[in-house]
């Protein structure tokens, strides 16, 4: 369980930025996604909630455990992937790393000489085990980052783009760790710039622009933002302008000649937009009825990336 209550924070520098009172509870077992332009707060809000920085007001708890109060108890609930590189020993292993932070955990060596291994597999990393840091790819420095944040099996999970720079195949393997995690019961908290991994992977999102979280709720909450929604119907053959003049004004007329309906033939797809709220299978029969032969029909939805873009306009 992760709990922010009112957090507020601003950097004293010369380049202003303010958090603004944000709250927020995550249940375990649910995978919550933070999402926003870049420098809208993300890392930030990522750093207060480990306790790197400290909010100038609010609370963080985690599993019940206050963040300032309680620090020893809420760093070790947590486990954090962060995009900094510099936080391993360039010139350890991949397996020196995790043996010297599992140390720094209160591991002890006889679980760590079981467990390293084990993630190190799980991560894809088993082969590169004795490769120094410094020559890990991008990709790799974020699978050892994630086997880190493992290595003491905490409750809760704080990834900052866990996935940037990885390849699609071990990204595909990290998403399975991350669906593993929350199949544990684990409450976990990732930023991404990746809308369909955000698609796929959210319970619910989270959208920060400036420093403030503008909306929270689960993905299809998100889409219904956009309020437009396609019907593609192809034909089996040409449909000639005639065909798609009848068609187009009778389509209309079922529909009061509202605003948000149009139609479109791109060869040999007609796309009806529409704002979701109409009974399309009065617009298919009239499609089919006047038409050539359909091969596919197919409704499209507001993409994520689409609710990105004007949520953050
Ligand atoms: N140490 C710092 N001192 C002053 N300002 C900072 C500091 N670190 C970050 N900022 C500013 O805080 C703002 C938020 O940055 P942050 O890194 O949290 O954004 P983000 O949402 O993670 O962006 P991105 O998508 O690019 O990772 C930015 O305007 C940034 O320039
Ligand atoms: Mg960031």
């Amino acid at each position: 369980m992760l709990s922010l209550k009112n957090i507020k924070f601003q950097y004293q520098s010369k380049k202003s930025f303010t958090i603004y009172s944000i709250c927020l509870d995550i249940p375990p077992g649910e995978i919550f996604s933070l999402l926003g332009p870049n420098g809208a707060g993300k890392t930030t809000l990522i750093r207060i909630l480990s306790g790197l920085i400290i909010p100038q007001g609010g609370k963080v708890s985690i599993c019940g455990f206050d963040s300032i109060e309680n620090e020893y108890d809420a760093r070790r609930s947590l486990g954090l992937v962060l995009g900094d590189e510099r936080t391993f020993y360039f010139r350890l292993s991949g397996a020196q790393n995790l043996e010297f932070f599992g140390g720094l955990y209160g591991l002890n060596r006889g679980f760590l000489k079981k467990r390293i291994p084990e993630l190190l597999e799980m991560v894809g990393l088993r082969d590169d085990a004795k490769l120094q840091y410094m020559r890990y790819s991008t990709g790799m420095k974020k699978r050892l980052a994630l086997a880190r944040a493992l290595l003491h099996d905490p409750p809760v999970f704080l990834l900052d783009e866990p996935n940037s720079g990885v390849d699609p195949r071990s990204a595909r393997s990290i998403r399975e760790i991350i669906f593993d995690l929350k199949g544990r019961g684990k409450t976990i908290l990732l930023t991404t710039h990746d809308m369909s991994e955000a698609d796929k992977m959210a319970d619910r999102i989270g959208f920060l622009r400036e420093g403030r979280l503008i909306k929270i709720g689960p993905v299809s909450e998100f889409k219904k933002v956009i309020k437009r929604n396609k019907l593609e119907v192809e034909f089996a053959g040409a449909c000639d302008v005639a065909t798609l003049g009848r068609i187009n004004h009778l389509v209309q007329r079922l529909m009061d000649f509202a605003p948000f309906l149009s139609v479109a033939y791109h060869h040999p797809v007609i796309e009806i937009m529409h704002n979701g709220k109409f009974n399309l299978s009065q617009i298919l029969k009239v499609v089919a009825d006047e038409g050539p032969p359909i091969v596919r029909t197919s409704t499209v939805e507001p993409s994520l990336e689409d609710v990105f873009l004007k949520l953050a306009e």
